[in-house]
């Protein structure tokens, strides 16, 4: 979610860190910083949003010669995005930028303020820095500090860290968050979170896998594995095209982004789920006391979420839920009551109705949250709780990871009101989270199914539009399914729960109107089923999508066999989500910026 630059060598390093950054400002923007090593002395400069703040801060700075260096922009996890939340963090004697989440942070941190470490910032980050040097001080080299200091980390990161006691090496590592080292002809050696901060300068790089760290002095790079052994260093090329390589080889934002579900609910969820227990860290404790009713309010997709979680809620938690339309409910002059938490839930955090709603639910006295994918947005700072969906930053404009990670933040906040409310077993919260554990692997993209789609899709270019049908939270489903084929598409769809078809749209069923049929196998199965048979008797075209055969449809999209309809919920996601973007590619379409749309919509 952050971006991570470093560089060893002659040329002026402020400029090569900042030209680095700027490639990976998209991102984040909470903060930037630079720490640059020079003939024994620190150079050190931070500024809180965007990167323009901090090249004006570093304006009058220049190196020549010999220097190491590394640079951070910033997507906030741990901490207000404020100057001294802002990387590099820094010991007595050395700096650290990182990328992930450091899991047992506050253990090590207590250990190293009883040992003396004055921490400045409110990061997980922080205690790398502090802990290096600590074993500095009984170590032989800061290498061996170094490695002990990986030793004790828990979580996803990838490391640059600098010291005044090896003053021509970078130390880096990675687990879990991604690093590539870049070599060229001038013996310069780069560091990036990204390639595409490395294009143009770097000829060759290489990417660290999992569990792999080691040190670059001077032009020597040393790499090592999880066991210490050496590792040979073996260079690609790499391209020259900074556009592609942002996209990392997928043809629009979309897809990679579609790709990155697994990743980015692997972030989602880490921290945040124990044995029998979800773990909130953001959320106070006395939060729901009081509190006998939800109100959830959104747009769009987000919308989407919020319907999917009123089901999750009164499902596990066993309180009145209610979803309300953003634009609808501002106007709408609706009774509130003060035991009503009113939850807001946004991708960008800025949308003008949504923030509204927030402000209107404030000033009626509720007690408010946020759910939403940029820390310093509007919307967080308002609201009296935030839970952040690590989402990262989604360029396509039709939403696609920020709908996974809201309905994950989502399912997991109905397990933990059922907790507090007793309404759950612990046997159920520990199945669930269970279920939670396997979601990462659950979106994964099978490339057998992306292939089924992407043939399927031109027999779905024309028609007189598409419904897109399911129950329960499949509906909500539906609902977004039909919101992605229309933004991206420009094809009239429609979502609808099933059971209504009967009741007046089915009078549309031809062969010309498209049925894309949810029939999970764990929810509803035999009811959704009946009613899908019911427009394939009126002749509609049918397009199932299910692990169970379906013998009356005119295509089938056999998704796996689950253990739960969340699980199915999940991947018939990636299924809606592909076949949609398949279908507007075909047509021609500009999938990533769609006509008349923005990615935030800041107007009413
Ligand atoms: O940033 P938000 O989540 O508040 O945005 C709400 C909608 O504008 C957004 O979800 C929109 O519907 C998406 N483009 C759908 O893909």
């Amino acid at each position: 979610m952050c971006g991570i630059v470093g560089y060893i060598g002659v040329k002026p390093v402020k400029k090569i860190l900042i030209d680095g950054l700027r490639e990976l400002e998209y991102r984040g923007y909470d903060s930037a910083g630079i720490a640059v090593l020079q003939e024994g002395s620190f150079s050190l400069f931070k500024a809180v949003g965007k990167l323009i703040h901090l090249e004006e801060k570093a304006h009058d700075y220049e190196s020549s010669g010999f220097a190491i260096g590394i640079g951070h922009t910033r997507w906030a996890t741990h901490g207000k995005p404020t100057e001294l939340n802002a990387h590099p963090h820094m010991g007595a004697n050395s700096y650290v930028v990182h990328n992930g989440i450091i899991e047992n942070y506050q253990e090590l941190k207590a250990m190293l303020i009883h040992e003396g470490a004055n921490f400045v910032s409110q990061t997980d980050t922080e205690v790398i820095v502090h802990l290096f040097e600590h074993y500095l001080k009984n170590t032989p080299t800061p290498f061996d500090a170094f490695k002990q200091t990986l030793a004790k980390l828990e979580g996803a990161y990838a490391i640059l860290l600098i010291t005044g006691s090896a003053s021509d090496t970078i130390f880096f590592a990675k687990n879990g968050s991604p690093m590539i080292i870049g070599k060229n002809s001038d013996n310069e050696t780069f560091f990036g979170s990204s390639d595409a901060a490395l294009i143009g300068k770097c000829t060759e790089v290489i990417y660290l896998e999992d569990g792999q760290y080691g040190y670059a002095s001077g032009e020597v790079i040393h790499l090592y594995n999880g066991e210490s052994h050496d590792v040979t260093l073996r260079f690609t090329p790499l391209s020259g095209n900074k556009l592609s390589a942002q996209k990392e080889g997928f043809r629009f934002f979309m897809e990679k982004e579609i790709y990155e579900q697994s990743h980015v609910l692997a972030d989602t969820l880490m921290g945040r789920l124990r044995d029998e227990q979800i773990h909130f860290e953001e959320l106070e404790s006395g939060l729901f006391e009081g509190i006998n009713e939800i109100k959830l309010c959104a747009c769009g997709t987000s919308y989407h979420a919020a319907l999917t979680a009123s089901y999750l809620f009164q499902r596990h938690a066993a309180i009145r839920t209610s979803v309300e339309i953003a634009s609808e409910f501002r106007y709408r002059e609706p009774y509130l009551t003060s035991d009503t938490l009113f939850i807001v839930i946004s991708q960008s955090g800025e949308t003008a109705d949504t923030l509204e709603s927030l402000k209107m639910a404030k000033r009626h006295g509720l007690k408010t949250m946020v759910i939403c994918n940029v820390d310093n947005s509007s919307m967080v700072r308002l609201a009296d709780a935030s839970i952040l969906t690590r989402a990262g930053i989604e360029k396509g404009v039709a939403s696609t990871k920020a709908f996974a990670t809201q309905v994950c933040v989502l399912w997991m906040l109905s397990l933990y009101l059922g907790e507090i409310r007793k309404t759950l077993e612990a046997t159920e919260i520990r199945r669930q989270i269970g279920l939670l554990r396997t979601l990462p692997s659950t979106v994964t993209v099978d490339s057998n199914m992306h292939e089924q789609l992407r043939r399927l899709s031109k027999r779905y270019l024309h028609g007189h539009g598409f419904f897109f049908i399911g129950r329960d939270v499949f509906f909500p489903l539906a609902l977004e399914g039909a919101l992605k084929l229309k933004e991206i598409s420009y094809l009239h769809a429609e979502g609808y729960p099933s059971g209504e078809m009967k009741h007046g749209p089915i009078a549309l069923a031809d062969p010309e109107l498209f049925t894309i049929a949810l029939l999970p196998q764990h929810k509803l199965y035999d009811k959704t089923k009946s009613n899908v048979e019911e427009l394939s008797a009126r002749d509609s075209t049918i397009c199932s999508i299910s692990p169970l055969d379906f013998d009356k449809a005119d295509d089938h999209i056999r998704t796996k066999q689950l253990d739960d309809y969340m699980l199915e919920f999940f991947e018939m996601m990636v299924v809606l989500q592909l076949l949609s973007m398949e279908i507007a590619i075909r047509l021609g379409n500009d999938v990533d910026m769609p006509r008349n749309l923005a990615k935030s919509v800041t107007v009413e």
